[in-house]
């Protein structure tokens, strides 16, 4: 199993990393435009092998696409990320071009990867590689869902007192601090409700902290959060190559799902060797089928701005 990770920045190498760890993967290469940069994060990390105990084999190459032939897993990573203040829709300037040459780069080389997208504004990023490489939709998906999922976890778990092992639910819509959508009717402390613990009012106070997660941190850092979201797609990488058929909330292209069509959104599918094996339809409560329509709305006003 061959992943390569395009982006040797704080989220690329927290994905190498979580992936080497778990050590499910043989092969991990970095791919960096930093003459060296992917190269040093490689070569540090391959030096923790002994000490964390795993045996897959890192490298990094400076833009050298070559290097990422026959990849089954892809991960973009690359952009610039956001600074205080700004949202994740400010990135597209840049990113979408960046996006573009990446994801059909990797393409010439690994023409049956499965591409994950983690590049912001995610949503729109993963329309825009499903349009530029034209690959099935089973195998481009966007990494959000799982992201502020785990979030949405984190919030609930310490609104209740309680271990987030005890802890589910998760949150759908786009990635983005207006878009998405916790589905607090669906959460649940060791398969409770969590409406059964928590007052309304404090539900809401959670689903507000959730969507503005990665803003938060944002403001603390100073740049956005690079653990969580290495973590968020090492597990769906490990899901995709140990074909576990596991459910993450993740942005998919829609034809007809959740009412939406021609759009790259977060629902929940089941992840497996195929990529997206399934599209899981689940009955929304009539506030988040209209928070859902209108976190399309916003990805879609976003998709405007490409030049496809
Ligand atoms: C975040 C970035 C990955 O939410 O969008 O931290």
């Amino acid at each position: 199993m061959k992943v390569t990770v395009v982006g040797a920045g704080a989220v690329g190498a927290s994905c190498a990393e979580y992936i080497a760890i778990k050590n499910f993967a043989s092969e991990v290469v970095i791919l960096d435009i930093k003459e060296g940069f992917a190269e040093g994060k490689a070569m540090d990390l391959m030096q923790c092998a002994s000490l964390n105990g795993f045996d897959t084999k890192i490298t990094g190459v400076t833009n050298d696409y070559s290097k990422t032939a026959d990849s089954d897993i892809c991960v973009i990573t690359s952009g610039i990320p956001r600074k205080p203040g700004m949202t994740r829709e400010e990135l597209i300037g840049i990113n979408a071009g960046i996006v573009k040459n990446v994801s059909t780069s990797l393409l010439e080389h690994s023409p049956n990867m499965i591409l994950i997208v983690v590049s912001n504004p995610m949503d729109t990023m993963t329309y825009l590689a499903h349009k530029a490489t034209g690959m099935p939709k089973n195998r481009i998906i966007g990494m959000g869902g799982a992201l502020d999922s785990a979030r949405f976890k984190y919030r609930l778990a310490e609104a209740l007192g309680a271990p987030i092992s005890d802890v589910d639910g998760m949150v759908v819509g786009g990635h983005s601090d207006t878009g998405m959508v916790p589905l607090t009717s669906h959460a649940t402390r060791n398969s409770i409700k969590v409406s059964e613990f928590l007052s309304e009012e404090r539900l809401e106070q959670v689903a507000a902290d959730t969507k503005v997660g990665g803003a938060t941190l944002t403001k603390l850092l100073g740049t956005s959060a690079w653990y969580a979201p290495g973590a968020a797609v090492s597990g769906m990488v490990q899901a995709i190559a140990c074909d576990t058929k596991k459910i993450f909330p993740c942005s998919t292209f829609l034809e007809g799902e959740y009412g939406l069509n021609d759009i790259c959104i977060g629902v929940p599918v089941v992840l497996g060797k195929n990529g997206i094996e399934e599209i899981v339809d689940i009955p929304l409560s009539d506030a988040e089928k209209a928070h859902m329509q209108a976190s399309a709305e916003g990805v879609t006003k976003t998709n405007g701005l490409l030049d496809l």
